[in-house]
């Protein structure tokens, strides 16, 4: 049995004192949020006072991203024990607007992801094609290099840890959400190449979040897929009612 988990991301979105806002409307109406995995990953400025109000609440927190050394002369970035201390259980890793906009390739995603697991801090690893790599067929050759090159060197127990958030590009902030035919076929996919890499064991226990356009509006149906196992929500992880809407969308589906 695969917990469901419900993920927001709030990106480059809310101020400490936003941040304090959205939180206290979460926990004031999430209800039964415990029955599901709820996590919200604030921008760092706002990682502990977030932390800082959730106290008892069931919600974990996580960090966008993280640096893959422990401290130093790295201008700008964060480093895991960083994050960790700022409350963090989990972790973002090769989000694609990390991928397309920063840089990130999978070589820095595998690194990002070893320093994670070495700190303790559970990653959630971004993975995605094009709206060009899927008109062009290349959907599964892409998913298959990402899953290669950000999980390379990893070890059975390294991945048990690990949870993969399966976000198409094209669907990410537009409105178009993938078809559910579109998103279980890219799941079990994705969980066969798991299951050849480190075995159907771990294959069969890994959670994989689907992730684009996730909305009140849609999720109970992507929610019940046999192989989606969550949500890694972007948009509408920003107004509390539409994440609650979205975790209640998450408890239905746990029973079905
Ligand atoms: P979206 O973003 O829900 O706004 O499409 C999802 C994500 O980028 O994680």
């Amino acid at each position: 049995m695969r917990k469901i988990i419900i993920a927001g991301n709030w990106k480059m979105n809310n101020t400490i004192s936003q941040a304090q806002d959205l939180i206290a409307a979460l926990i004031k109406n999430g209800g039964d949020m415990h029955k599901v995995e709820v996590i919200v990953a604030p921008p760092f400025t706002a990682l502990r006072s977030v932390y800082d109000i959730l106290g008892q609440s069931s919600v974990h927190v996580a960090a966008q991203n993280l640096f893959w050394e422990e401290s130093g002369a790295y201008t700008g970035e964060v480093s895991p024990m960083m994050v960790k201390e700022a409350g963090c259980k989990w972790v973002i890793i090769g989000h694609s607007e990390r991928r397309q906009i920063f840089g990130e390739t999978d070589e820095t995603v595998n690194k990002r992801t070893a320093a994670a697991l070495g700190s303790e801090l559970k990653p959630i690893v971004c993975i995605g094609e094009t709206l060009e790599e899927r008109d062009a067929g290349q959907t599964f050759d892409v998913l298959h290099r990402q899953l290669d090159g950000g999980l390379k060197g990893l070890t059975e127990e390294n991945m048990a840890k690990i949870t993969i958030a399966y976000e198409p590009v094209w669907a990410i902030g537009t409105g178009k959400t993938a078809t559910p035919a579109q998103a279980q076929e890219a799941h079990e996919k994705i969980r066969a190449k798991l299951s050849s890499m480190f075995g159907a064991g771990v294959a069969e226990k890994v959670r994989i979040l689907y992730g684009g356009s996730m909305k009140p509006a849609n999720a109970l149906e992507l929610l019940s897929l046999p192989d989606v196992d969550g949500g890694l929500i972007g948009g509408a992880s920003l107004k509390a009612h539409d994440f609650v809407d979205i975790i209640k969308a998450g408890i239905e589906a746990e029973k079905l």
